[in-house]
């Protein structure tokens, strides 16, 4: 038997996941990975790494606690949301057996995680502007422990109406987990459901450092559930999750001057949003820009694929969501620095005969 043939089956058919690092590229404009634009300074405060560190840095967890409003014991902090994922489906779904529901066009992770472990993944198409269809959700609920709702999604970038988040709560109640992707809310903070916890013992929230907080390097994220959910979280994630860099900094990016910090760069970012959406559709190449909560913004481009790769040969990366359904011609592009936006607009503006061939 080779190699291959001895690793499972469903890792043997699995498509990995195309990460922005993965699709490479040879950019000096990068706007495909929904990362802030330029970097942040820390330094290292913990100078000895001779011992492990603490599974659940107890001052990172009591900073993010803070600043989303909920109790310490209701936060786990991991390896990026994305581990969080993982977690959920690990502590919730018996391979074989349960499967995992959410709505495409969204993140590409919860079908990932949920292949990687052996878990079916069910899917609701969302209709108008994106939304649930609650009715074909309650229908293919049988046998569904997690439900994952991206609010805002990405990539379209819209709020998924908290009305109906609401009925998917109480329809699940007892039955399966709706996580709360709550990656991008620092941009519409007004939109979070983590106040929402104590009503809804079934409701998990995730959260990242790796967009407003400008930390995607740092990999931390987190997970923030009733005690008994992050119990159980508590039992399957690794012994030493987060280096003792990583706490590190990410307390420091938690302090009341870093969250003071963080909250210029949005400001900073939603001003860069409406630059880049007013600028996009005086473009004849653009037939739709989509309304965003977020840091990036989706637009509808006449021969998409041809001006995506005009751009990347040009050294500017965008993201292309043509294949996603409901999404032909889109492409998504972060939202980066004023000069970042402006270079983009330029690209698109030299298209040559777009609006000849539409
Ligand atoms: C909706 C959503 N959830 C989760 C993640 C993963 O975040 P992290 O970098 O913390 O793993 C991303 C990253 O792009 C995302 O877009």
């Amino acid at each position: 038997m080779s190699i291959v043939e001895l690793a499972r089956e469903n890792v043997r058919n699995l498509t990995p996941y195309q990460s922005a690092r993965r699709l490479g590229g040879n950019g000096d404009v990068w706007l495909n990975a929904n990362e802030y634009p330029t970097p942040v300074e820390f330094q290292l405060t913990a100078q000895t790494l001779n011992r492990y560190p603490e599974c659940q840095p107890k001052l990172v967890i009591e900073r993010y606690a803070q600043y989303a409003g909920v109790k310490p014991e209701q936060v786990l902090v991991s390896r990026g949301a994305d581990e969080g994922i993982e977690l959920l489906i690990r502590a919730f779904c018996e391979p074989g057996k349960d499967a995992v529901l959410y709505c495409p066009p969204t993140y590409g992770m919860y079908s990932v995680s949920a292949e990687t472990i052996g878990v079916e993944c069910r899917t609701v198409q969302a209709i108008d502007g994106w939304q649930l269809d609650l009715p074909a959700i309650a229908e293919k609920l049988v046998g569904v422990k997690v439900v994952f709702v991206c609010s805002p999604n990405n990539p379209t970038g819209q709020l998924i109406n908290p009305q109906d988040i609401r009925v998917l709560l109480e329809m699940t109640r007892g039955k399966a987990i709706v996580v709360a992707d709550e990656a991008y809310i620092e941009f519409c903070p007004q939109a979070t459901l983590a106040g929402w916890l104590e009503e809804y013992p079934n409701l998990v929230v995730l959260r990242t450092l790796s967009k407003a907080f400008a930390l995607a390097g740092l990999r931390c994220g987190f997970t923030l559930a009733n005690e008994e959910i992050i119990g159980l979280l508590l039992k399957v994630i690794a012994p030493y999750p987060l280096s003792t860099p990583v706490a590190d900094i990410a307390a420091q990016a938690l302090s009341p001057q870093g969250i003071v910090a963080m909250r210029e760069r949005v400001a900073e970012i939603l001003v860069n949003r409406q630059f880049l959406i007013a600028e996009l559709e005086k473009l004849a190449c653009v037939e739709e820009v989509f309304g965003s909560e977020t840091n990036y913004v989706l637009a509808r481009i006449t021969t998409s694929s041809a001006v995506f790769k005009s751009l990347w040969d040009q050294g500017i990366i965008l993201r292309d969501q043509n294949k996603q359904p409901t999404l032909s011609n889109c492409l998504r592009i972060t939202v980066g620095t004023r000069e970042e936006c402006q270079r983009v607009i330029d690209a698109l503006q030299e298209q040559p005969g777009l609006a000849a061939t539409e």
